[in-house]
């Protein structure tokens, strides 16, 4: 039976008010993506072989892949909304909490939709090495490392562009990856990471990992971060229609066509 109304809307409510009292709306953004990221389009197998937004990160081996550290935080926080609402999926949690973080941080509204079915087991669990790597081998690579990343997912270059700001949101954290934030306003979700990455001026603390970089040096990508830095109007109404897609790659959704809020 599909999951109700009334049963999303609670778990909203709880998810916002998580949100507002801990602040922690960059790393449930990062577990939305990590299980949607997963994706690989050229996999013909049954359901859900190809990975995708189907809530497998929250096993044990995915949630222990290297790319995957910290994010145990975002499920443990998350666990009470699902205990609270049990016809809610984990997958469908997982893609709210990211959703809403962004809304509630003044970025743009997603159209979201859900009752994502979700995957069962550890065997389901996506393998090691789909999500993209900061600093892929040696200078010169990074476009081509997204590109085959983002593409295996079947995303363009305009979305991999507009993803890519979703770094002016949140921090990378010293243990792991430096322990500064893209932009000052780190709980804010607007166009200013396409103003400081080609900047070089931006306060040196700022973080700007190699695949940041990229998108305002590569051909491709270079037109789409001009227009982001010069319109947030033109980032938000391509940033939302990328993270919907990428909220759904994968998904097995009760009924088929989802369900709008
Ligand atoms: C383009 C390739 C990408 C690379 C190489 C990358 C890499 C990283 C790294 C290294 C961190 C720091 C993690 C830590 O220290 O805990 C991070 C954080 C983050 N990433 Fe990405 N990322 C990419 C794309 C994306 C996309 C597509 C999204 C969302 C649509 C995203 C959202 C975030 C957010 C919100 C954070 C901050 C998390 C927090 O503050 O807890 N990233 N990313």
């Amino acid at each position: 039976m599909p999951v109700s109304k009334e049963a999303l809307s609670s778990a909203k409510e709880m998810i916002d008010a998580l949100i507002l009292e801990k602040n922690c709306g960059p790393i449930m953004v990062r577990v939305g993506w990590h299980d949607s990221g997963t994706f690989d389009k050229n996999v013909s197998g049954a359901w859900p072989s190809a990975g995708g937004a189907v809530g497998s990160i929250r096993f044990d081996p995915e949630i222990t892949h290297g790319a995957n550290a910290g994010l145990i935080n975002a499920i443990k926080l998350l666990e009470p909304i699902k205990e609270a609402n049990p016809d809610v999926s984990y997958a469908d949690i997982f893609q709210m909490a990211s959703a809403r973080s962004i809304e509630l941080a003044g970025g743009p509204r997603i159209d979201m939709k859900y009752g994502r079915i979700d995957s069962n087991g550890p065997e389901n669990c996506s393998k090691e090495g789909n999500l993209p790597d900061a600093e892929p081998g040696s200078n010169g690579m990074y476009a081509g490392h997204l590109r085959k990343v983002f593409y295996r997912m079947g995303l363009n270059d305009e979305e991999i562009v507009a993803l890519s700001g979703a770094h002016t949101f949140g921090r990378a954290y010293k243990n792991r990856s430096g322990g500064s934030s893209w932009t000052e306003n780190f709980l804010i979700f607007d166009n200013s990471y396409y103003k400081v990455i080609p900047d070089e001026s931006a306060d040196p603390e700022l973080l700007k990992l190699s695949t940041d970089k990229v998108v305002f040096m590569d051909d491709g990508f270079r037109p789409f971060a001009e227009k982001f830095r010069d319109s947030q109007d033109a980032f938000f109404e391509s940033y939302a229609k990328a993270h919907k897609k990428l909220s759904e790659l994968g998904s097995n959704f009760d009924p088929s066509e989802g369900i709008s809020m």
